[in-house]
């Protein structure tokens, strides 16, 4: 199945962390600390690989907490598993680590998150966490390890991009992508981000930055929100990369504690781990249902051609606005059809 040799398989490998992230959706859905059963962890490795998986996707908590990572890895590895990507804090990437992440070569790349320029970065991780992060994707990099920065767009994200994708491009030689993640909001608030989430203009702004970037050589990308490019071509500057629905075909994530999700930031589960359970939810009615083309929202919606075309198959979904009956996507793109700029060739 095409899809799902693409895709990455997620496992939620902990949700310990030694950060404390204001923002952070496993703290807000008030995970339990806990590693993932090594056993469990293999066994969905197994059955991921049987499935059709190449890639797996590890994550947490700090996943360089989780005592059985490396093994983990060399495993999957051998079991034919062509790719793993890892997010990190960074903090505890040190060079003995990154020279372990190292020896699996090209199939191994890691995120290190910075949320932006220094004071940004600890509104949210916290004071003292900035430097440590800067350390850790040090380390990567000189070790040969590829990696990107992950940096969540809260809503002072925006002005500060061009300068912090300069500064990024200056200080970590051999850095692969600059990638965005817009800021989520989590079920019943469990955590205060309702000022902090971008507003339609604030997302325009967003959207205007990373596409110039593009344009200018650095390489931004918008994570799993097919609305960035959408909304940068109707602007008339299409130079962000495509991006794919947070919620799509063949993408799930088992969490650590057996729950499968689809997405790790998905706020619903579909039930707890038993071996089978991938190939039953992927053959699904529910699951095909969370993957659909809307039908009703976006039919009546004059920007759905422009949405379709870059893969916004759906309405926004409710976590990425703070607030009111319009979609995030409609605020979008109503502002991106009349900021003035057409699409003409020069
Ligand atoms: C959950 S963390 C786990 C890995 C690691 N501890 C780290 O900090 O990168 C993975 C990514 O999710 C992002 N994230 C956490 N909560 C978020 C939220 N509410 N909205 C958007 N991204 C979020 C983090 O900033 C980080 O880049």
């Amino acid at each position: 199945m095409a899809a799902i040799r693409d895709e990455h398989l997620t496992l939620e490998v902990t949700t310990r962390c030694n950060g404390r992230c204001r923002h952070c959706f496993v703290r807000g859905r008030g995970a339990a600390e806990m590693d993932i059963n090594a056993d469990l962890a293999r066994g969905v490795a197994r059955e991921g690989y049987r499935e059709g998986y190449r890639h797996l996707h590890l994550t947490g908590g700090e996943p360089l907490l989780w005592p059985h990572l490396i093994p983990f890895l060399e495993e999957a590895a051998a079991l034919g598993y062509e790719g793993f990507y890892l997010n990190t804090n960074g903090t505890l990437l040190d060079g003995e680590t990154a020279g372990r992440l190292a020896a699996f070569g090209r199939a191994m790349a890691i995120s290190v998150s910075l949320q932006g320029p220094r004071d940004l970065h600890e509104r949210f991780r916290g004071a003292g966490t900035f430097d440590p992060a800067v350390a850790g994707l040090k380390c990567a990099l000189e070790a040969g390890v590829e990696a990107d920065i992950f940096t969540v767009a809260s809503r002072d994200l925006p002005p500060s991009l061009p300068r912090f994708a300069e500064w990024a491009r200056k200080e970590f030689p051999g850095l692969r992508d600059l990638t965005v993640i817009q800021l989520l909001r989590l079920k019943d608030d469990a955590l205060p981000l309702r000022e902090e989430l971008l507003s339609p203009e604030d997302f325009i702004l967003l959207v205007r930055a990373a596409s110039l970037l593009n344009l200018a050589g650095y390489r931004v990308a918008v994570l799993e929100n097919p609305l960035a490019p959408a909304a940068a071509a109707a602007m008339g500057m299409p130079w962000l990369p495509p991006s794919a629905m947070l919620h799509r075909k063949g993408r799930l994530t088992v969490l650590a504690d057996g729950a499968v999700a689809v997405a790790h930031s998905s706020q619903e589960t579909l039930g707890a781990y038993r071996p089978g359970l991938l190939g039953e939810i992927i053959a699904s009615a529910e699951y095909g249902d969370l993957m659909e083309e809307d039908l009703e929202t976006c039919s009546g919606c004059r920007h759905r051609g422009d949405c379709r075309a870059a893969g916004q198959l759906r309405p926004s979904e409710w976590f990425r606005r703070s607030g009111g009956d319009v979609p995030f996507c409609r605020g979008v793109m109503d502002l991106a059809g009349a900021s003035g700029v057409s699409a003409v060739s020069p």
